[in-house]
């Protein structure tokens, strides 16, 4: 969907939260038969943040929420609805957005959860577009939560080593000016879906004995297709969405790509032609947190003062479905 200028949506305000727990590769070590090396080479992951046992995807939201709303100078009581894009809900139903909504106090702001795995946050974007600049929403707060570690099999090292807990979380409204998303781009391929799967708990294997017997609460993926679909559509995406915006590969001031791999995200950038200093990473600290990575990227540059004014970005995310998407945006 590619966007008037008279009428965009931008971001104003962000904020992020991962847990103090950190556990590295040389951790990883003494719990698998695997090494920091390996780990470095194959994935660019050094360290991850992990939640406490009682500490949940909701809990991690309200703290990233909270903080994004301040950021806007707003309070809670400002926000008309609340988006929560993650694969890890605290329950099925009711959804993690309602519980978030709970913990911020909301009144009684509508809310509700967007499942799309690590494309969540571009899918929120997208989805908030449409709801903003129809006049159902003023302000959205649109968070990003992921605790991957709750699903994961700490057992099995194919997936144990890459990723991480955090939560991210933008205050969105319509722009009065140039800045803003500019453009949009995004798909989803269900014929994939067992490529990367939590296949127990749900109505198609509910939760029993067998079904923990057999480790299928346990997230399971196929680690190198994911891969090769995740390179091809990622760099599709974004060129797609650049297309939309009239913006050349050359003017691109950031690549945000998501972040699961170190060489996923490099053969996006050189899909691009980007130089690696336009290509950001933060695999390193923080593994992949699947819909958590993209606006913790955002927020992250933010601060260090690296988006000016002006500045074109491009967001670039793959995941569970598969589902992909891009969005160009002005800072
Ligand atoms: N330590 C040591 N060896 C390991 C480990 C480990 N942690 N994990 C796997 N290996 C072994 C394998 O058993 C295999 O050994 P074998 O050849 O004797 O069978 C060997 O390493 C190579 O395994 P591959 O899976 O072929 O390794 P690959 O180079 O493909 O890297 C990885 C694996 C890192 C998982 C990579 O495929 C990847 O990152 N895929 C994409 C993952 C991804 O992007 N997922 C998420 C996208 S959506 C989302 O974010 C939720």
């Amino acid at each position: 969907m590619k966007t008037k200028k008279s009428a965009r949506i931008k971001i104003t305000g962000t904020g992020m939260y991962v847990p103090e727990k950190v556990l590295t590769n040389k951790d990883l070590e003494k719990m698998v038969d695997t090494s920091d090396e390996w780990i470095t080479t194959r994935s660019g992951i050094k360290e991850r943040h992990i939640t406490a046992p009682d500490e949940t995807t909701a809990d991690m939201a309200v703290i990233a929420g909270k903080r994004a709303v301040e950021d806007a100078g707003l309070t809670v009581k400002d926000i008309d609805l609340i988006l929560v894009a993650t694969s890890t809900p605290d329950t099925i139903f009711p959804s993690t957005a309602t519980w978030v909504q709970k913990g911020l106090n909301a009144d009684y702001a509508p809310a509700f959860d967007l499942s799309a795995g690590c494309t969540g946050f571009l899918y929120g974007m997208i989805v908030s577009e449409g709801l903003l600049l129809s006049g159902s929403a003023a302000r959205v707060l649109l968070i990003g939560t992921e605790c991957l570690s709750k699903i994961t099999n700490w057992k099995d090292r194919n997936t144990c080593v890459l990723f991480g807990d955090g939560a991210a979380a933008a205050v969105l409204e319509k722009s009065g000016d140039e800045s803003g998303m500019l453009s949009s781009y995004w798909k989803a391929d269900g014929n994939l879906g067992e490529l990367l799967i939590l296949p127990g708990g749900g109505v198609l294997n509910p939760a029993s004995h067998k079904t923990v017997d057999e480790g299928l609460h346990y997230l399971r993926m196929k680690g190198n297709e994911v891969f090769k679909h995740a390179v091809k559509r990622m760099g599709e995406a974004a060129l797609m969405a650049l297309k939309k915006a009239g913006i050349k590969r050359e003017d691109i001031d950031y690549l945000i790509p998501h972040q699961a791999n170190i060489r996923i995200i490099q053969a996006t950038g050189r899909r691009l032609k980007l130089p690696e200093e336009k290509v950001f990473s933060n695999i390193h600290k923080y593994g992949n947190m699947s819909v958590a990575t993209i606006p913790i990227g955002l927020h992250e540059l933010k601060e260090e003062g690296k988006l000016k004014k002006g500045a074109d970005i491009v967001m670039v995310a793959f995941g569970a479905g598969f589902t992909w998407a891009a969005v160009v945006y002005k800072w």
